[in-house]
C-alpha cells in the first residue's frame, strides 16, 4: 500500500524546497501540484484563452493535451507534447494562476490526476489542498508557513515578480478548496528557521 505525505502552505513558504529534501531523504516520489495549475495557465495563455474567463477555460479543458508523470522521482508536466519547466515561473503565470485555480472543473481534473500518481509509488505531494482534499485520510500532513515579509523576500531573492500576498488572499478566500490548515496537520512556521531545522521538525512530526 502506497502512502502519501501532504505538504501544504502559502506561496513561497519554502514548501517546495522542504518537499524535495524530504522526498530524497525518505525515498519517495515528489509531486509539485502548483506546477499543474501553472501548466493550465500556460496552456490558456498560449491559446489566447483568458484565465479570468471560467467558461472559456472549461471549454479549453475538453481537448486539453495535458500529462503529468513521474520521472526519476519527480513529477513532470507536459502540455501539447512539451515538457514545461521555467515557462511555469513566468510573471504572467504567477499573475494568473490563482484565478485558474479557483475554477471547480480545473481542480476536479487535476485532483484526479494527483490521486492517480499514487499508483507509481508513495509520494510527497505539495500544494494548497493536499491534506484537506486530495488525501484527507493520510496521517502524514504538514503545513509549512512563514510570515508574509519573509515569503516576499524569498521570492524576490529568486528574482521573480510575484505578488505573494495577493495570491494568498485569493487562495484563502476562494469557495472551492481554499488554503487551510488541514485536520491533523502539523504547522511549522519557518520564518526564523534554517532549512535544516525545518527538515528536522518535519521528520520529527512525520515519525511521531
Ligand atoms: O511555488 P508557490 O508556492 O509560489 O506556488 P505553487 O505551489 O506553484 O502554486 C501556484 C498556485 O497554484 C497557488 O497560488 C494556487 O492558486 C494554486 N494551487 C492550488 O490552488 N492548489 C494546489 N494544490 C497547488 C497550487
Amino acid at each position: 500500500q502506497h502512502i502519501a505525505v501532504a505538504i501544504d502552505g502559502p506561496a513561497a513558504s519554502g514548501k517546495s524546497t522542504v518537499a524535495k529534501k524530504l522526498a530524497k531523504l525518505l525515498g519517495l516520489n515528489m509531486v509539485n501540484t502548483g506546477a499543474m495549475y501553472r501548466a493550465v495557465v500556460w496552456g490558456a495563455l498560449q491559446k489566447n484563452v483568458s484565465p479570468n474567463d471560467p467558461a472559456a477555460v472549461v471549454a479549453m479543458l475538453s481537448d486539453f493535451d495535458f500529462e503529468c508523470k513521474i520521472n526519476q522521482g519527480s513529477s513532470e508536466v507536459w502540455v501539447d507534447g512539451q515538457l514545461l519547466e521555467s515557462e511555469l515561473r513566468s510573471d504572467a503565470v504567477n499573475a494568473n494562476v490563482s484565478a485558474i485555480a479557483a475554477i471547480v472543473e480545473v481542480r476536479e481534473l487535476l485532483v484526479a490526476k494527483q490521486r492517480g500518481l499514487l499508483q507509481y509509488g508513495s509520494v510527497i505531494m505539495e500544494g494548497r489542498d493536499i491534506g484537506s482534499v486530495v488525501f484527507p485520510d493520510t496521517p502524514y500532513k504538514l503545513y509549512i508557513d512563514a510570515s508574509e515579509e519573509v515569503r516576499a523576500a524569498r521570492r524576490a531573492a529568486d528574482g521573480e515578480v510575484d505578488a505573494v500576498g495577493k495570491r494568498d488572499a485569493q487562495d484563502s478566500k476562494r469557495k472551492v478548496s481554499p488554503l487551510i490548515v488541514a485536520d491533523g496537520a502539523t504547522v511549522i512556521d519557518s520564518s526564523e528557521m534554517t532549512l535544516e531545522e525545518v527538515i528536522e521538525a518535519a521528520v520529527a512530526a512525520l515519525t511521531a
